[in-house]
């Protein structure tokens, strides 16, 4: 074992229980930056990571607001020459509903079978935690062999609104070699891997409305049109019976992977079965003519999130409503672009409605998807750190979820990610039962100080 593996091991075992205490600590802030009866809590845990990042070492550290949630930054330069690691990551975490469901509150974190189980666990407090607690060790080993600049943002969940225009505001001081990112997963703890691309996202609202009011539905019903009815076959019609969707131009600009790259992509050990079995269905559903791997991905998807309109309280109420709505979003893949995708969609909408019902289509937060080089200095630097900690060499993935920030990096900064995910796709991220294994976080902690190190030394 080299040196300083020894040293971080040692550091990490005699510092552990004060690691997982201050987690969570975090967790225990409920930082829900969608809902805006939490914004004070969003708040307290800017300032706590403010508080940590400076007591890890960190020589300016600042909360900079933004129109919504702000922005924590920090660094720490030890040398101009030296390459700097610029980490990104989100303390804000998604609403926990339904809370009903969780099997312990969810901002009351416990271990059980040796996982952490809390809303942010995994995503994104757990893993943004292994960051500052490595930067810890790295400053208390005398170990920081690269300059490190922070960004820790509390508005990934609502789709970093104010992010874009925070960085554009701050580039003279965003230079840098790389974004290191830990917000994604692995596939599996014996099977380390690394996220080579992520999908964009374009989020939709729709509306139906038929009659000016609420109607009886047997005075009515029968020579009224119902507005949910119509807008589930609007939806329904917007993808055949082989999972293609069906709006005009929604696939020309997507770029399809050489046999080779597919053969290469399905390669990832993938067991069906056991798929099938955690999700608790009989069969899986899909695009005709793709593996699961590859409709999770490298291609795109439509996807209803929330439908509603009518009577949903308790018992029955008659009733012909007056109007439907939906939330539809949409998984993209390099090359289309969300606003273009939203466009479609929107166009395509309006164009099926029939003369029943007026249709109304907003666009919400969307993202580019991006894909990022597997043949560079800092992936191979993540792929050395990760075979030396797990004992085996990552395999390059594709994830199928989001995280817009990334491709407006590359485009601002001209910064490439690399997607240093400790997470497993079983953790439940956005679910009830949220966890993150104490493993998980653990060899987080060990590996980056190793990212530092590697990338240091080829450049
Ligand atoms: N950390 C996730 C994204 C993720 C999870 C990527 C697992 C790969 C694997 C992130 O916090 C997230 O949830 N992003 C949102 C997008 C956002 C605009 C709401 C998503 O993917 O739905
Ligand atoms: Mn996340
Ligand atoms: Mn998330």
């Amino acid at each position: 074992m080299s040196e300083l593996v020894m040293e971080t091991t040692d550091y990490i075992k005699t510092n552990e229980k004060r690691f997982l205490d201050e987690l969570f600590e975090l967790l225990r802030i409920p930082s829900v930056s969608a809902d805006s009866k939490y914004a004070g809590d969003v708040k307290r845990a800017a300032e706590f990571i403010s508080k940590k990042l400076k007591d890890a070492g960190a020589d300016k550290v600042e909360i900079s607001p933004t129109k919504g949630h702000p922005i924590v930054y920090g660094e720490k330069i030890i040398d101009k020459n030296l390459p700097t690691v610029i980490v990104y990551g989100h303390y804000d975490v998604q609403p926990a509903d339904p809370v009903n469901l969780w099997t312990s509150p969810p901002f009351e974190p416990v271990i059980k079978d040796g996982k952490i189980y809390a809303r942010g666990s995994c995503d994104d407090k757990g893993q943004v935690y292994m960051h500052i607690k490595a930067f810890e060790m790295m400053n208390a080993t005398g170990t920081l062999t690269c300059n490190v600049k922070f960004m820790i943002e509390g508005e990934e969940e609502v789709g970093s609104a104010n992010l874009g225009e925070w960085v554009r505001a701050n580039k003279s001081r965003l230079t840098g070699d790389i974004i290191l990112i830990s917000d994604t997963s692995m596939v599996a703890n014996d099977t380390p891997s690394i996220e080579a691309g992520l999908r964009g996202l374009s989020y939709m609202e729709v509306e139906a409305v038929g009659p000016n009011r609420d109607l009886h539905s047997g005075v009515y019903g029968g020579a009224v049109a119902n507005p949910i009815q119509v807008l589930c076959e609007m939806i329904t019609s917007m993808k055949d019976k082989n999972g293609h969707i069906t709006i005009p131009g929604f696939y020309d600009d997507v770029v399809e992977l050489t046999k080779e790259e597919r053969t290469e992509l399905n390669r990832t050990p993938f067991n069906e079965e056991e798929y099938k079995k955690d999700l608790g269905v009989d069969e899986l559903f899909g695009e005709i003519g793709f593996t699961t791997l590859e409709r999770t991905g490298i291609r795109p998807t439509l996807e209803l999130n929330g439908i509603w309109g009518g009577y949903m309280g308790e018992g029955s109420k008659t009733v012909l409503p007056s109007k439907a709505n939906a939330k539809i979003s949409m998984r993209l893949v390099p090359n289309q672009k969300s606003e273009k995708i939203s466009n479609l969609f929107a166009e395509h909408f309006k164009k099926i409605a029939p003369k029943t019902v007026k249709v109304k289509v907003m666009a919400h937060h969307g993202g580019e998807p991006v894909v990022t080089p597997t043949d560079s200095h800092a992936f191979s630097a993540a792929s050395k750190a990760i075979e030396k900690t797990y004992g085996k060499k990552p395999i390059p993935t594709r994830g199928g979820g989001s995280i817009p920030i990334v491709a407006l990096f590359e485009e601002e900064l001209g910064l490439k990610s690399v997607l240093m995910g400790f997470g497993l796709d079983s953790d439940n991220i956005h679910s009830p039962d949220e966890h993150y294994g104490v493993f998980n976080f653990m060899k987080g902690i060990e590996t980056i100080p190793l990212f530092f190190r590697y990338f240091a030394e080829g450049k």
